[in-house]
């Protein structure tokens, strides 16, 4: 797994900086950590190797180790500096390289992924948006800290990027940009078709897979836009969602949207049928009732019409012969790839089907929805955009 370096600044949101290093060794990464002098008024280098089970480096440790900014910077894949102080932003842009952490960043020359944290005022301070500019300039890639309340106990702009964000963007930075320049438009989760005000028929899809998708998307370069209907998966950070609660609005917004789109990826599950009248008042309780539905709207064959030269990929849960209706569906609705899922896949972690397209079938099974996302893209820009077909 990737190597991961992390530069600390001395600024009071470093104490977060131990659970984000706690969750990157959950997902696999090697991490290193370097503390500024001021960063060591904070926290112990103590806490920081407890936590990533290598050294935490500081200033004290330079003459014993000449090299170690060069070392350092050979070793990371990818270098994050949380939080990043007005300090040491303002020194990174000018070149200046005072301390062991400001050295390697010369030394690594490559982008870094910057997350500033301080109080509002601070973060305001025209010499620290023109230094930040300065940084997004050069090519860092710097994540916007987020409003609330600070340890100032101001309330505003300044709080550190949550470790989720933080993570995506490593995540980000490691992914070969495949999908750069493309933009992907995204269908997820449960549409509801009303039978009244309070009532209505749904199922059991929690968008997983469809943030699934989105996220790796985004880490292969794309720009992403997710129309979600309702979810109980966790939404992927940095993305744009658009909500819709019926499968007639979840039309509108496609349409809207796909003039926009290069790829189209129909995950979403749309209700076959929906009532024939939504009443405008709750219904009465009664004995018996007779609910009469009719055919929804057919969103992905609509769209099959109209692609053109875009790349339409729709999805097919089947309870029975699986191929054979997913492959059908692939032809009848003009789809250039199918993923068909067994019906059992719906709402569970483990993550099973295939990969359908005019030319052949491909079988996969994976622990999780995420890998099955990664192999479902790279198999879409392996075949679709280079050529691979
Ligand atoms: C209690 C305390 C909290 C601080 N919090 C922040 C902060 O959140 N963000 C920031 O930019 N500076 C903060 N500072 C100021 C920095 O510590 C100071 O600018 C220092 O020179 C930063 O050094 P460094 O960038 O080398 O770590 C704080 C200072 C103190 C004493």
């Amino acid at each position: 797994m990737a190597n991961v370096l992390i530069g600390i600044c001395g600024g009071i949101a470093s104490y977060k900086v131990c659970d984000l290093i706690r969750d990157l060794k959950r997902e696999g990464y090697n991490v290193k950590t370097i503390l500024t002098p001021f960063a060591e008024k904070f926290l112990s280098p103590m806490t920081f190797e407890t936590l990533s089970g290598n050294k935490s480096y500081t200033d004290k440790d330079w003459p014993k180790e000449p090299l170690a900014h060069i070392n350092l910077a050979r070793w990371a894949d990818a270098f994050l500096i949380a939080p990043t102080t007005a300090n040491t932003i303002s020194k990174i842009a000018c070149g200046i390289a005072d301390n062991l952490l400001t050295t390697t960043v010369l030394a690594y020359g490559k982008a870094l992924i910057v997350a500033p944290a301080m109080n509002t005022v601070m973060y305001k301070a025209p010499q620290v948006q023109e230094n930040l500019n300065k940084l997004k300039e050069i090519g860092h890639i710097v994540v916007e800290p987020e409003f609330g309340v600070l340890a100032c106990e101001e309330v505003g702009e300044g709080k550190l990027a949550s470790k989720e964000r933080l993570i995506d963007w490593i995540y980000y930075y490691l992914e070969e940009k495949g999908l750069k320049g493309k933009k992907v438009l995204i269908t997820c989760g449960a549409t509801k078709e009303y039978i009244d005000p309070v009532r209505f028929i749904s199922n059991e899809s929690s968008g997983e897979m469809g943030f699934s998708l989105a996220k790796i998307c985004r880490w292969k370069g794309a720009q992403v836009k997710v129309i979600a209907g309702f979810t109980t998966a966790q939404e992927p950070p940095e993305i744009e969602i658009k909500r819709v609660k019926t499968a007639e609005e979840m039309r509108k917004k496609v349409l809207e949207n796909f003039d926009w789109s290069d790829i189209v990826i129909m995950n979403a599950a749309v209700s076959d049928f929906k009532p024939v009248k939504t009443e405008s008042k709750k219904i009465k309780k009664k004995e018996r009732i007779t609910l009469e539905l009719v055919k929804n709207v057919d969103i992905l064959e609509e769209l099959g019409k109209i692609k053109e030269r875009k790349i339409l990929v729709g999805f097919a849960l089947e309870s029975e012969r699986l191929i054979e209706h997913a492959r059908e569906k692939l032809i009848r609705k003009n789809l250039d790839l199918i993923v068909a899922n067994p019906a059992e896949v719906m709402g569970t972690k483990h993550h099973k089907g295939f990969l359908i397209t005019k030319e052949e079938i491909k079988e996969f099974s994976f622990s999780s929805k995420l890998e099955s996302a990664r192999f479902i893209v790279e198999y879409l820009v392996g075949k679709f955009l280079q050529g691979g077909g």
